[in-house]
């Protein structure tokens, strides 16, 4: 109890010794404020809401929440609370973790694409951290296997966070004396950059939201969704869970694998793309220095293939996890679907055929009711704690589906 105390006080001090917040993204203490509201009656630490403890062990055992030397501890998730929500870690100080994945924005942000440090701009669109420690691999094409190892990603990409190197993201810790402190108490050591990437992990870990109406429904409880949400359920099941499996086993309706649906296909030439990324690919396995984050940054378009090197994964991106997906718009790995709407037209139409994309994705004929039902059921998916942004959404994302419609935009 006297630990948690001291800890929220360092949390305080540090909070408010950042630098003044960039004029366009939501204030660092307004997304604190939001954490604290959505945070478990029971703490980060407790089993999720929504879940039996034996489904939880299950998910921490086949997810590995709990690595070996990171074990999880109120220590080490209020220390990489405090670095997710540090702008120190970018090389200008403007941008911290929750910049681009901003608590106010279910973890995400609203943009097509980020921007990183010096207004540039990122090859891709942010995904939620929600529910990342259920994930099976990490990034739009797998490339991190943990969340460990995910973390110095941002940070040291030059379009991102753009810190030059290791040494210099510890001097940045260092300048504050608290968290030498916090650094010894949570690893028995001075800050050094793994342990910041472990801290950031530990914290991550914590954001489980699989606690949706929709689960209520799977639970018994007939009247937890809509009978529009219900018909929607069962014209998902028929097209879409070959890819989007609704099973405990697979928590996030993810079956974790990479598949070309047609996003990206009108707006880039991917022959020319390949063509120019694969000898560097290969160059960068010759020369463990080369960064693949860096090839992605400039052909992001080919997704899994840059890190497969298969031809046939062109433009293949892991498969979204679909909980808590409408409080995340825009939608696909390039953000360029703007509401639930548009992503089931995209489906309805075929997606956009091209060399490459998965044969189970084929015009599906929906009427434009039906249409309504999926997406009644993908708002049944958001996590109960943030029911009132969902209902917020759906509005938005209706009047917006609606005027593209009657302007006759047809994507
Ligand atoms: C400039 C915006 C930006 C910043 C700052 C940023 N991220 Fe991200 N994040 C992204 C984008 C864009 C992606 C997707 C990149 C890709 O797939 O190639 C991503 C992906 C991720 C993922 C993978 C999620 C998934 O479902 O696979 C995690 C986890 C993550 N970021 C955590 C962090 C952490 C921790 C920090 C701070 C150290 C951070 N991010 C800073 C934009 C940002
Ligand atoms: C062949 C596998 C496959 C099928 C079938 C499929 N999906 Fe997907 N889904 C994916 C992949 C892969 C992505 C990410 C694609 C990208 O960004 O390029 C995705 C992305 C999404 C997203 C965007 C999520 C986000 O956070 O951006 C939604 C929503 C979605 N799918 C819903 C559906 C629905 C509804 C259906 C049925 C009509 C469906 N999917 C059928 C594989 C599939």
């Amino acid at each position: 109890m006297v630990r948690t105390l001291w800890l929220g006080a360092l949390l305080a001090t540090a909070a408010s010794a950042q630098a003044p917040e960039a004029v366009s993204r939501t204030g660092t203490a307004e997304m604190m404020r939001m954490l604290e509201r959505i945070e478990p009656k029971d703490g980060w630490l407790a089993t999720p809401p929504g879940l039996s403890g034996e489904l939880w062990d299950y998910y921490r055992t086949a997810f590995g929440v709990t690595p070996k030397g990171n074990e999880p501890n109120d220590l080490r998730v209020g220390l990489g609370k405090l670095l997710f929500f540090d702008k120190r870690l970018s090389r200008d100080r403007t941008l911290s973790c929750a910049s681009c994945h901003d608590p106010k924005h279910g973890f995400a942000e609203p943009r097509a694409k980020s921007i990183g440090i010096g207004g540039q701009v990122v090859a891709r669109n942010a995904p939620t951290i929600m529910n990342a420690g259920l994930q099976r691999s990490l990034f739009w094409d797998g490339r991190a296997k943990t969340l460990e190892e995910q973390a110095a990603g941002p940070i040291l990409n030059p379009s991102e966070m753009g810190m030059p190197n290791r040494d210099a993201v510890e001097a940045r810790v260092r300048e504050l004396p608290e968290y030498e402190a916090l650094f010894e108490l949570a690893y028995d050591r001075a800050p050094e950059f793994d342990d910041i990437a472990r801290a950031l992990a530990s914290f991550q870990r914590t954001l489980v939201f699989v606690d949706a109406p929709f689960d209520a429904f799977r639970a018994g409880n007939k009247d937890a969704i809509s009978a529009d949400a219900k018909k929607g359920f069962d014209l998902f099941v028929t097209h879409c869970r070959s890819c989007h499996p609704v099973t405990l086993r697979a928590p996030l309706l993810s079956d974790g694998n990479f598949h070309n649906v047609g996003i990206g296909f009108e707006s880039n030439d991917h022959q020319a793309l390949g063509r120019a990324a694969f000898p560097k690919v290969r160059a960068a396995d010759r020369d463990a220095s080369v960064d693949v984050g860096d090839i992605v940054g400039q052909y992001g378009e080919l997704g899994r293939a840059l890190v497969t090197k298969l031809e046939y994964q062109v433009g293949a991106f892991r498969t979204a996890p679909l909980r808590n997906v409408a409080l995340t718009a825009p939608y696909m790995h390039d953000g360029s679907l703007a509401t639930l709407w548009d992503v089931v037209d995209h489906y309805n139409r075929g997606g956009t055929p091209n060399t490459w994309q998965d044969p189970q994705i084929t015009e599906l004929k929906l009427s434009d009711t039906e249409v309504d039902q999926m997406v009644a059921f993908l708002f049944s998916l958001t996590d109960r704690r943030f029911e009132v942004e969902n209902k917020r959404e759906h509005e938005a994302q209706r009047r917006r589906a609606r005027r593209a419609k009657s302007a006759g935009v047809v994507k």
